[in-house]
């Protein structure tokens, strides 16, 4: 069985931070989230993987490289546009044909990896096989109906749901995918759909079956989708204290600080990551906060939030939560006088003042 991580896309609910970067390489405590899913793939026994990139498929290759690391082969494929990802399918039919392949969206977590099902998939050998998850509200994903295992219709963010069971980002295909991208058209945002191909499928009486998820999953397309990923992964750390902490300072709860990072007269209540040469000084790192590699946390509270590498937080009067900071970011106090706030905030930032 091959693999295929969809790694392009437009990003546009997470801007500003996809204008400049790929929101698959957001780190969630601190590992970019598309490594969990190659690592998922891994432990399942997949050693050819497929990434789909776009855009910003430079910064992707130099982040993942060719696989050495994880011990599987990384083929890369540009998709021409972001068209969907019945689209991406189709794009990638040269690296997969002739192989059943297993499809995870880049941008996504799921608990407890997808051995089991990629072993279902291959015992059962149905055409094609969802994931599906029950949803509180149903209106708003891909929604299947089923008769016993077999999926028998699937709506995309119908009004009227008729189950509340929504699809993860997780799909098994063997070549018949190939056929209904094909035979698809685009929906009215412009998108060939990987639900109307699987539709296509089960029109055609091809067998489509579904497997519930036990755990949780995770779809980080969203600011706040992204900090409760941050939060459940940071829930599985164990404490592992690499750096320095100083006299003054007090570590508690499930906290990693890796080599290099200096805590100086700071409280860490975990669980929380605290990244390699990063410096923390009389400050509060609160519950579910990861701070990237070579950050300055300084006089100033953090905490529900991400923040990545090289920035710096300094003299901050309030507490800073439910935030996600990215690279090289400077917030500090002013001494400038008159006082005002200052800011030079990219397109589509967001920015919430006391
Ligand atoms: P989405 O999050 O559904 O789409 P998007 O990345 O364009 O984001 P937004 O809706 O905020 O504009 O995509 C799911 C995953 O699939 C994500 O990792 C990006 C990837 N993808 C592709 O690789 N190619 C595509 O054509 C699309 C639409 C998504």
């Amino acid at each position: 069985m091959k693999g295929l991580i969809l790694s392009g896309g437009k990003g546009t609910r997470l801007r500003p931070i996809t204008y400049t970067s790929a929101k698959q390489l957001v780190p969630v405590a601190n590992k970019p989230i598309l490594f969990y899913g190659i690592e998922a793939m891994r432990d399942a026994g997949i050693r050819e993987i497929g990434i789909v990139v776009g855009d910003t498929g430079d910064e992707i290759r130099s982040a993942v490289g060719q696989g050495d690391r994880w011990g599987v082969s990384i083929d890369y494929i540009q998709q021409s546009a972001p068209l969907g990802l019945a689209h991406a399918v189709l794009e990638s039919e040269e690296f997969l044909r002739g192989t059943p392949f297993v499809m995870y969206l880049g941008d996504n977590l799921i608990q407890g990896g997808i051995r089991n099902l990629t072993e279902e998939f291959q015992r059962s050998r149905p055409d094609s096989m969802i994931l599906l998850t029950p949803v509180q509200d149903p209106t708003q994903f891909g929604v299947a109906e089923l008769s016993g295992e077999r999926v028998v219709r699937l709506e995309e963010k119908p009004a009227r749901p008729r189950s509340n069971l929504a699809l993860v980002g997780v799909y098994m295909f063997n070549d018949s995918i190939f056929e209904a991208a094909r035979a698809i058209s685009p929906s009215a945002r412009g998108e060939l759909e990987i639900t109307d191909a699987i539709q296509w499928l089960i029109d055609r009486g091809l067998r489509v079956d579904s497997h519930i998820v036990q755990g949780w999953w995770k779809d980080t397309g969203k600011l706040e989708d992204m900090l409760e990923a941050n939060r459940l992964i940071l829930d599985l750390l164990d404490t592992r204290i690499d750096g320095k902490v100083d006299e003054a300072s007090k570590v508690d709860f499930k906290v990693v600080i890796e080599e290099g990072a200096e805590v100086v007269e700071s409280t860490i209540r975990g669980p929380a990551i605290i990244g390699r040469g990063t410096r923390l000084e009389h400050s509060y790192i609160g519950p579910f906060t990861s701070i990237g590699d070579n950050c300055r946390v300084k006089n100033s509270e953090i905490e529900h939030s991400i923040v990545l590498e090289n920035s710096s937080i300094l003299d901050i009067a309030h507490r800073i939560e439910d935030s996600l900071i990215g690279r090289n970011v400077e917030l500090s106090r002013s001494p400038l006088r008159p006082v005002a706030y200052r800011f030079m905030l990219g397109d589509n930032s967001k920015v919430g003042i006391l």
